[in-house]
């Protein structure tokens, strides 16, 4: 059954307090709900709670027992006369056997829960929505030995032993929250423990709880959380509001982390950390999330969506909230240019395929499917562009607005504009498209110059491309940051201007422009779209040195590479000197950080280069990319050694300029052995066996897994024997051959998934080799189609144990429009058996039919 936006209806029924009674046991949980039910205005209808498989035990309504209650389809029925009672209801639910990961499952032999978007079901009958906002109060009983920690959301209250060696704790939030925060956690759990005292006074005790032996490798996630509670006072004016903050780091988990009221549940990938066995990436991803889960306190938590067409309310706000955080940490300009990448390489084939939708969707079969890349990064963007346009006073003045007028409410994304208006006295009415309209606008841009009359004409066209559902578009409101340049003196013609691009079509024109102008757009990235510009490589290359905004020299080298790996593949060959010759600019610009530079020099991905194709030949770009990274890397080979050498280090730090070392000597490898250098396999090896850090073995591992050097198996086999009882680490050991960009790796890969330490049942596990594959263009698409039909294998294998996982993983299958005949016939053959497959889960069903018709 469809679900749609305009279906909206206010809840019958609120519930505006619940008592739980959980009797713990992995094989066995007995679940009592005890809740107040108010009418919610004049009608009649009954009492109708959410479920999912559990017959209730029993029901009570105001104390006595009724028998009139039915099961439709899956929700219990309570008829009721009368405007407010008492209903209890008794379950039984099976933790052990719940390998979804959604309400209450095991993870390594303790007892957790995940209830967004819709697990809470899975534990108790109840109205599963979000504008339903409850206080709890929950008590937990279980083995004490087995289960000596029990945490819930909220203040603790009060503990003590039971019969039998068994014990009991109760915790209370009296923070109305919807179903969806719920949380408990049962376990064996050790504790590293701190404390943040609030702006107002407010002692907040923390706590990052794992198993024992990985209590050492917590600190970070603690720190990271101290300079988020911080951060979100200094910059957002918000405080922490309960006595207690804790953290539960958990190995089966389905996505990154879950916001649950005073009770954060992560996926230990992004808690666990120390320099052996994380990479910086790794911390820098944990400081991320532990970040974007703390601050859904308010952006989530106290301020709630309405419903799930919503989500992007608390989602992309709370990435944009992020994002500046980490910004903060280090360098700004790397942060954007981590989240453009990303964005680029997710969010634009999402929003350019079958699965596109709106920020704010219309409709959806399974929201599970919903927790993408659009809503997330997508929806970022958006309040980054209401940001720009505000500018900085009046958009905290409007989240300020929105977060009191709104504070205990299920909200909208329509009442976070309201704000944004209301408090700048803007118009955004045009601007709200970029909710309701899927598909990423392109932007065409073209300067003419007047060399005797210092005019220069700027002509700005948009187009938005139809997208499933979606024909025809309107013009959205593009706020672009630009500047021209003098191409003869490298001098700036004109100061910064936002344009905010709301027509088709519209000219630019600047007067006394008295050399020919360089257009610098799209600075910072101020607007999610693609700019088509006319731009010649010199232009680009000019840009890539001179401009003042580093995303914008970022950009300018990505587009001249860009340009070249296109011809490249189209043609067969392509100028790689105006690359080169820019890179070395680079390489001698001592005013640039370690970082930047790595960024800047770093070759576009395959994937992103296909995409800018008809057609894409995924072999052909294999082989463009490679003669390009060879070119740079024999053309500037002694730079590439001298930099590797003179960026060796001393002993591990976690320092933004020790970092920066670090990845610019991985990319100096990397060019090392793109040059096709005799010793670049030794001196691989030699880091990889020296490093005193995971960033450095694993980049060596990489470079060492990509080629056919004598010393790649023996590399592959001491990783793997040094940290074979390390799941996330061997999850990199995984993750690095699927990645490879070897003609074998599709082979390799149907090998590792036959390895003992494979398993479906680890989303983490099973991501490392199916997604990481998944996002191998080159070994995806082998001609042969093996990849299409391995995929497909698994993704049916997965989905009968974990269809929430499963669905995340199909996306790369439904690119068939992207690719030639015979490709495409083969994707699509695979898509027809996945849906054709009995008992398929409506996640799985909903990826691949929309993958075939779109
Ligand atoms: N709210 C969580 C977060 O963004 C993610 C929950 C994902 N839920 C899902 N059903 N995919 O931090
Ligand atoms: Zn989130």
């Amino acid at each position: 059954p469809v679900v749609r936006r305009t279906d909206y209806r206010p809840p019958a029924w609120l519930v505006p307090d619940i008592a739980l009674d959980f009797d713990l046991d992995p094989a066995t949980t007995r679940v009592a709900a005890r809740l107040e039910v108010r009418r919610n205005g004049g009608h009649d209808a009954p009492l109708r709670l959410d479920g999912a498989g559990q017959t209730p035990l029993a029901v009570r309504v105001d104390g006595q027992a009724i028998n009139d209650w039915r099961i439709e389809g899956e929700d219990l029925v309570v008829p009721l006369g009368g405007d407010a009672h008492v209903v209890e209801t008794e379950v039984e639910i099976e933790p052990d056997r719940n390998t979804q990961l959604m309400g209450l499952y095991a993870s390594g032999g303790n007892l957790c829960t995940q209830c967004e978007a819709e697990g809470f079901r899975r534990i108790t009958f109840f109205p599963d929505r979000p504008d339903i906002l409850s206080r709890y109060v929950v008590r937990l009983s279980a083995d004490k030995s087995r289960f000596p920690v029990l945490l819930a959301n909220g203040d603790p209250v009060a503990s003590g032993d039971l019969p039998g060696g068994r014990h009991w704790a109760e915790w209370r939030d009296p923070f109305p929250k919807p179903s969806y925060l719920f949380a408990l956690v049962a376990g064996d759990l050790a504790v590293n423990r701190g404390t943040f005292t609030t702006r107002s006074g407010r002692e907040v005790q923390l706590g990052i709880w794992v198993r024992a032996a990985d209590l050492p490798r917590t600190d970070h996630a603690l720190h990271a959380l101290k300079l988020s509670m911080a951060w979100d006072e200094r910059v957002y004016g918000r405080e922490y509001d309960l006595d207690v903050f804790n953290i539960v780091a958990v190995d089966d988990f389905n996505f990154g982390a879950m916001e649950n009221k005073g009770l954060n549940i992560f996926n230990s990938r992004y808690i666990l950390a120390d320099p052996d066995t994380a990479t910086d990436y790794d911390y820098d991803g944990i400081a991320a999330v532990v970040a974007h889960e703390y601050f859904h306190n308010w952006s989530g938590n106290r301020v709630t969506c309405r419903d799930w067409f919503q989500l992007s309310l608390k989602e992309g706000f709370t990435v944009y909230r992020d994002q500046g955080f980490s910004a903060d940490q280090g360098s700004a300009a790397v942060k954007r240019i981590e989240d453009v990448r990303g964005l680029r390489a997710a969010q634009f084939p999402e929003d350019a395929g079958p699965l596109a939708h709106p920020v704010r969707p219309d409709e959806y079969l399974e929201i599970s499917n919903f927790y993408t890349a659009t809503i997330y990064n997508k929806g970022a963007e958006l309040i980054r562009m209401m940001a720009t346009i505000l500018g900085p006073q009046a958009f905290r003045a409007a989240t300020d607005l929105y977060f009191d007028r709104f504070d205990g409410t299920a909200a909208t994304c329509e009442d976070f504009v309201l704000c944004m208006e209301e408090a700048s006295g803007r118009d955004l009415s045009q601007f709200r498209r970029w909710y309701s309209q899927a598909g990423t606008p392109r932007i065409a841009a073209s300067i003419e110059h007047q060399p005797g009359g210092g005019r220069a004409t700027l002509r700005l066209g948009q187009h938005v491309p139809a997208t499933p559902g979606q024909p025809e578009k309107q013009p959205m409101v593009i706020p672009l940051r630009l500047r021209l340049f003098g191409a003869e003196t490298g001098r700036p013609l004109t100061d910064e201007q936002l344009v905010l691009l709301d027509q088709p079509a519209e000219t630019i024109v600047f007067e006394a422009i008295t050399e020919r102008p360089v257009l610098s757009i799209n600075r910072g990235f101020s607007a999610p779209v693609i700019v088509e510009s006319d731009r010649s490589a010199a232009d680009l290359a000019f840009l890539s040195a001179h401009d003042d905004d580093p995303f914008a020299r970022y950009e300018a080298m990505q587009q001249l590479m860009l340009d070249t790996m296109v011809a490249g593949a189209i043609e067969g060959v392509a100028d790689h000197r105006p690359v080169v010759s820019a890179v070395l600019n680079t390489l001698e610009d001592a005013e640039l950080d370690y970082a930047f530079m790595a960024e800047v020099m770093l070759l576009p991905a395959e994937s992103f280069v296909g995409d800018q194709l008809a057609v894409v030949d995924p072999e052909a770009v294999h082989r463009a990319r490679e003669a390009l990274r060879r070119a740079i890397g024999r053309g500037l080979l002694d730079s590439w050694r001298h930099l590797y050498d003179v960026l060796q280090q001393g002993p591990y730090a976690y320092t933004p300029e020790a970092k920066g070392k670090r990845r610019l000597r991985g990319v100096a490898l990397g060019y090392i052995a793109a040059a096709g250098d005799p010793e670049a396999g030794a001196l691989a090896f030699r880091q990889f066996e020296a490093a005193d850090n995971m960033t450095d073995r694993q980049s060596a591992m990489t470079v060492l897994a990509n080629g056919d050097f004598a010393e790649r198996e023996a590399a592959l086999d001491i990783f793997y024997n040094r940290y074979s009882d390390n799941g996330l680490v061997l999850d990199k050991w995984f993750q690095t051959q699927a990645l490879s960009t070897r003609g074998d790796t599709a082979a390799v890969v149907e090998t590792l998934a036959a390895h003992p330490d494979f398993t479906l049942a680890n989303p983490n596990r099973a991501r490392s080799l199916i997604g990481a594959f998944g996002a191998n263009q080159r070994a995806f698409h082998a001609a042969d189609g093996r990849g299409y039909r391995f995929l497909a294998d698994q993704l049916i294998a997965l989905d009968r144990l974990n269809p929430q996982t499963a669905a995340k993983l199909l996306p790369p299958l439904g690119r068939w429009r992207r690719f030639d005949e015979h490709r495409g016939t083969q994707m699509r053959a695979e898509l027809e058996r996945i849906v054709a497959t009995p008992g398929l889960s409506k996640d799985l069903f909903e990826q691949a039919s929309k993958s075939l018709e779109g």
